[in-house]
């Protein structure tokens, strides 16, 4: 899973659920939602439980679905009105055109059009309907009411429709969604604008045979979680991962490759470009007596002599440095990684040198910080041109990947 920003970290979303074929796509939405910390109250018209049922809603968001506008218990509890006004966001997905009809024109007939009408939240919608119905001018004068009444629309988007049609109308997808909730309640500053920031992530394999390898413990998640925050800073990201269980940022990207070898071919491929991160975790070192067959555990004559193999090595590239390096298509920023056990400092001044990058993101990662692997990370930044040391504090790999991007961002203003 890509580790999520946890940008709608407690933010609570009123998800008005209306009947459309595309009703089952709000699932999705729901679960990324709460794996960015979002809370979902769900609420369901009555078409929409023909296409989805409130059971998977209710269990995937963890809470109760509304649907019923004279419901006692719910008027007691807390009623429409502070249903209507205890979120922070009110997002109609899948929108039709019946129910963005109403609420143009103030109709309140049922749960989720009263509670339309009652917020005092900001509204978005993500319409899905026929291409002919999202076209009729009924539709487009509703669409253009809602828009002057500061309702925030995201899509439709063109492609094929259920109905075997094909134009617009289509709903955007759950993911698509997902940011612009990001975006809304974490504005971020386009520092990256137009430029190409190829960074590269995860671990590499070395293999040893066709089944085994060496690897590391590098999850992939302080890398994914750069490419999402620079995508987030209006960078065109290229990501060059190694094996991760990490889920692919929106909007990124991926290169998807195994050893040293594949990643320094795939970032040789995907130069130019204005900012390359390398926060991989590289082998430095591949097997040089690879075996194209399983190697096999020898049957010893002794019983008490065990079975001794010595695996050589030899060196990989230095993609970090072989790109500082280049005199033709470097890139004019380049940044790397120290991850240290031991006289971190030191041993980080000497690198920003030797690896000819303009920044250095340091990490201990000694065992007892857990740092390897987990969701937490402390790094100091090394400037080699001003210096300059900055040193953040401990945060999720997510924050950390947003502060080394509005550094980078800074810098290149
Ligand atoms: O020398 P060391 O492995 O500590 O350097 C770490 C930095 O160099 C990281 O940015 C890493 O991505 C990069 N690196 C590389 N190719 C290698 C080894 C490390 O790009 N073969």
């Amino acid at each position: 899973m890509v580790l999520l920003a946890m940008t709608l970290h407690n933010k609570r979303i009123l998800l008005l659920i209306s009947g459309g074929i595309a009703a089952f796509k709000a699932l999705e939405l729901i679960r990324l939602i709460k794996k960015s910390g979002g809370y979902v109250t769900p609420v369901m018209t009555k078409s929409a439980k023909q296409f989805v049922t409130p059971l998977s809603v209710s269990a995937l968001s963890e809470n109760k679905v509304y649907d019923e506008l004279f419901n006692l218990t719910d008027e007691a509890e807390m009623g429409h009105i502070s249903l209507s006004r205890e979120n922070d966001l009110i997002l109609v997905m899948p929108a039709t055109a019946n129910i963005l009809a109403k609420l143009a024109h103030g109709i309140a007939d049922d749960l989720a059009t009263t509670l339309l009408l009652a917020t005092d939240s900001p509204i978005m919608v993500a319409p899905a309907m026929n291409v002919r119905m999202w076209e009729a001018s009924a539709t487009q004068k509703n669409m253009k009411l809602l828009r002057d009444n500061d309702v925030q629309f995201i899509g439709p988007v063109k492609g094929d429709m259920a109905c075997g049609e094909f134009g617009f109308g289509r709903l955007s997808e759950p993911e698509v969604i997902l940011t612009v909730l990001e975006d809304f309640f974490s504005p971020v500053t386009k520092t990256l604008s137009g430029k190409h920031v190829l960074i590269t992530a995860g671990p590499t394999y070395e293999a040893i045979d066709p089944v085994r390898f060496i690897g590391n413990l590098s999850s992939g998640k302080q890398g994914y979680a750069l490419a999402d925050a620079a995508r987030r800073a209006g960078a065109k990201v290229t990501l060059i991962t190694g094996p991760s269980n990490e889920v692919l940022p929106y909007g990124v990207k991926l290169k998807q490759v195994r050893t040293a070898q594949q990643m320094m071919s795939a970032v040789q491929q995907s130069l130019p470009a204005d900012i390359a991160v390398f926060a991989a975790a590289v082998s430095d070192w591949k097997i040089a007596n690879y075996s194209d067959v399983k190697i096999k555990k020898q049957q010893h004559p002794d019983k008490n002599s065990t079975d001794e193999k010595t695996l050589t090595f030899v060196e990989n590239p230095d993609i970090l440095k072989t790109i500082a390096s280049l005199t033709k298509n470097r890139p004019s920023l380049v940044v790397g990684f120290a991850a240290e056990t031991d006289d971190i400092l030191e041993n980080a001044r000497a690198k920003i040198i030797r690896k000819n990058c303009d920044i250095l993101v340091v990490n201990d990662v000694s065992p007892a910080t857990g740092i390897m692997g987990g969701d937490y990370n402390k790094v100091s930044i090394m400037n080699k041109h001003n210096q300059q040391i900055v040193e953040l504090p401990k945060a999720s790999k997510a924050q950390i990947a947003r502060n080394i991007i509005d550094y980078i961002g800074k810098i290149n203003e």
